[in-house]
């Protein structure tokens, strides 16, 4: 019988993910003590009502409402409660008495991510966070640790479990948003009020998260460009379909150079996108989640998975708490998060894509070379253009004049030549309506 020191493990928080934390660390503490060289003691759960009915019966004498006490004799605390306060005051706590904090709190990773790791730093201290991003998926220490000698260029995320439901929903069984949603909501992915899913706030944290890594730079989330989905149609959604695309909910950080000021910087967005059905990406199906990183060297990388669930989540969470075990019993100080590149960040203005415009239009002669020309004033070149033209029956009833519907697709161009060019296009006399602007993003393979 190896005789280790036990670590004393305090877990804050037993929602969905802490009961699985609380189970697999009681089931499994034998082997994971084994992996470590240290016995991995579960000492406390604090929760907020001791007799709240929970998905995993935790031994009641585990059970306490007292976080701070908890904190205290601890060497690792794993804090899992969500929230900003109180968790960011336990998590301060429990690195100025000493411990290491294996955490999934994303909104106060976003939020106040600067100043935990400032406070990990000043006293050697550690920070895990592999479940803030991704939930099962290993994201974090991949481009923390196996990508921290290359330079990564793009890092493109399905990170919303929920919306990518919806509109894996909305491509297959050609459903509304609304239906969709509502099948999400009783499947349990989405939640009563599905705004922080459908609006990309959650998307837009994990965004944070991903490009303050990715590029050693300290990116708040207010500097993500956040546009929701809640606007994408079934028929933009069909129309995407046939001209061989999906639409999904990315999350994106590049590394970019500001086309007007040549100053290189990086730019975080989340909205909804048009991408090739024959990316890998697009293969991402049901509530999943997949990050694409593009770096330097080692070129695409894609990593699939759970982006949630209990159990799932704390696969992640108990990774860490390895990692923050091995540290502890091999001593040494904490690898402090690395900002050093400290790049500015641009807002969405800097960025330069394709875009796809789809527009109702009159069909009468020479309103093709005028649209075509309005294009080309503002700098931006056009790629490929459809033409649908309305049948009379279908399309025409008493006076209406004929329309056609065309769909274009445009080089890159910068985000401010694409907003001057359908705001003229908008204004023209021939133009019935916009009926969609979507950005497309990623090579088509
Ligand atoms: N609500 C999130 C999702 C899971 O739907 O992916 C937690 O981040």
């Amino acid at each position: 019988m190896i005789d280790y020191r036990n670590l004393r493990i305090a877990l804050l928080g037993a929602g969905s993910v802490g009961s699985q934390v609380a189970r697999l660390l009681l089931e499994h503490g034998d082997e994971l003590a084994a992996r470590v060289g240290a016995g991995l003691e579960l000492v406390g759960v604090a929760v907020r009502d001791v007799d709240a009915k929970r998905d995993v019966d935790i031994p009641r004498e585990l059970l306490t409402t007292d976080a701070l006490t908890l904190i205290q004799s601890a060497d690792i605390v794993i804090e899992l409660m969500g929230g900003i306060e109180p968790a960011k005051e336990y998590i301060l706590a429990a690195i100025n008495s000493g411990a290491d904090v294996v955490t999934g709190n994303k909104a106060l990773l976003a939020t106040h991510g600067p100043e935990l790791f400032a406070a990990a730093d000043q006293v050697g201290a550690q920070l895990y966070y592999e479940a803030a991003a991704g939930g099962a998926i290993p994201i974090i220490r991949p481009l923390r640790d196996s990508l921290a000698g290359d330079r990564v260029k793009r890092v493109m995320g399905i990170v919303n479990g929920t919306t990518n439901f919806i509109l894996d929903r909305m491509d297959v069984q050609g459903d509304s948003f609304e239906n969709a949603l509502a099948v999400a909501t009783e499947l349990g992915y989405a939640e009563a009020d599905p705004t922080a899913d459908v609006e990309g706030y959650d998307a837009a944290q994990k965004a944070a998260i991903l490009a303050s890594l990715a590029f050693h730079t300290a990116v708040p989330v207010e500097a993500v460009h956040r546009e929701g989905m809640t606007t994408v149609t079934a028929a933009q959604v069909e129309a995407a379909e046939k001209a061989g695309f999906v639409v999904k909910l990315l999350a994106i950080c590049e590394r970019l150079t500001d086309p007007a000021t040549g100053v290189e910087g990086v730019v975080a967005r989340v909205h909804p996108a048009l991408i090739s059905r024959r990316h890998p990406l697009a293969a991402v199906h049901d509530a999943k989640n997949a990050v694409f990183v593009q770096a330097e060297a080692a070129g695409d990388l894609m990593f699939y998975g759970a982006g949630a669930g209990g159990t799932e989540t704390a696969s992640a969470v108990l990774g860490d708490l390895v990692s923050a075990a091995r540290r502890h019993v091999a001593g040494g100080p904490g690898v402090g998060e690395s900002v050093h590149a400290n790049l500015p960040v641009f807002d969405i203005g800097s960025v330069t894509t394709r875009y796809q415009l789809t527009l109702v239009v009159t069909d009468k002669p020479g309103v093709l070379a005028q649209i075509a020309g309005l294009f080309s004033e503002h700098g931006v070149s056009v790629e490929a253009l459809q033409q649908t033209v309305a049948s009379a029956a279908a399309g025409r009833s008493g006076d209406q004049p004929l329309t056609a519907t065309l769909v274009i697709i445009t080089h890159e161009a910068t985000e401010a030549a694409l907003a001057a060019t359908v705001a003229a296009v908008s204004a023209h006399d021939a133009v019935v309506r916009v009926e969609s602007v979507l950005r497309v993003e990623g090579d088509t393979p």
